[in-house]
């Protein structure tokens, strides 16, 4: 059975996992959150590499056959630096959110939100330019939505303050669309849709980058059945493997994770 590998600084990634396993059912999945390590967003270019290399070796070692870097920071630092080193391919956020941005903005300004290491090396910029040059980025960094999602807020007045005040400085961007450049971001969707009113949509790179994993196996396995359409079983139905394994504690990554993923984490492996 093909095996992809996922991983994020922490629960962001689970989003990007949701729609891979809606995509693919037919795949098994090892998903590594570095929630003992997280943020990442505050963290040097070198540091970030550093981490991103040692979890693609140990998702190595656990026989994927593709990498995805549900991570927008370590994409940002990392693709296409380390891809040369390993055997497999690897996938990243970037390219999707700024696909996503392009399709969705009709007067050519689109905002990102982000982590401050996202937003300062300019991926989004760039990816978004080399797709029309004509759009205008506005990237505003939003740490604090990090810290929210892996303390499991994501809803209720605390959430929504902070959104708030964070977004305060987009309201007269004049943008009509607005990336959710970071994974843990779409979870908080709800409120952050909320704060920027109707006339702004939201991308969530998520569901592209799931296509884009799949066209890459497909491409990989022309004679195996893995997308949806493909697929005879549905994903309930599907034999596939989901394994998770976190540098936090694997307690609140199981409890978390299952109320993210909406789907039970029965057990999470501790891994340092
Ligand atoms: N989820 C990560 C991203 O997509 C970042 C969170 C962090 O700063 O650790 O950028």
């Amino acid at each position: 059975m093909v095996k992809i590998g996922v991983f994020d600084s922490g629960f962001g990634g689970l989003t990007v996992l949701k729609e891979i396993i809606d995509k693919i059912p037919q795949a098994s999945t090892e998903y590594y959150a570095d929630n003992g390590r997280n943020p990442y967003g505050v963290r040097s270019r070198e540091t970030i590499q550093r981490f991103s290399r040692q979890i693609l070796d140990f998702l190595g070692t656990k026989g994927v056959d593709i990498a995805v870097i549900a991570c927008n920071t370590a994409t940002a630092a990392s693709l296409p630096d380390v891809e040369p080193d390993y055997p497999f391919p690897i996938v990243g956020v970037v390219g999707a959110g700024a696909k996503g941005a392009v399709a969705a903005t009709k007067n050519k300004r689109v905002g990102v939100i982000a982590t401050e290491f996202t937003v300062r090396s300019g991926a989004y910029s760039r990816a978004i330019e080399e797709l029309d040059p004509e759009i205008e980025v506005v990237g505003q960094p939003a740490m604090p939505f990090v810290k929210l999602v892996e303390s499991g807020v994501t809803s209720g007045d605390e959430a929504r303050a902070v959104v708030r005040e964070v977004l305060a400085v987009l309201e007269d961007a004049g943008i009509d669309t607005l990336v959710l450049g970071c994974t843990h971001f779409p979870l908080l969707a709800s409120l952050i849709g909320e704060v920027m009113g109707p006339g702004v949509t939201l991308v969530d790179p998520a569901e592209e980058t799931a296509y884009e994993t799949l066209s890459a196996l497909t491409a990989m396995f022309p004679h195996e059945k893995l997308g949806r359409d493909a697929a005879v079983m549905s994903a309930e139905d599907s034999p596939a493997i989901h394994r998770y394994y976190t540098s936090g504690d694997p307690q609140v990554f199981a409890r978390l994770g299952t109320a993210f993923l909406g789907k039970d984490i029965e057990s999470v492996d501790g891994v340092t």
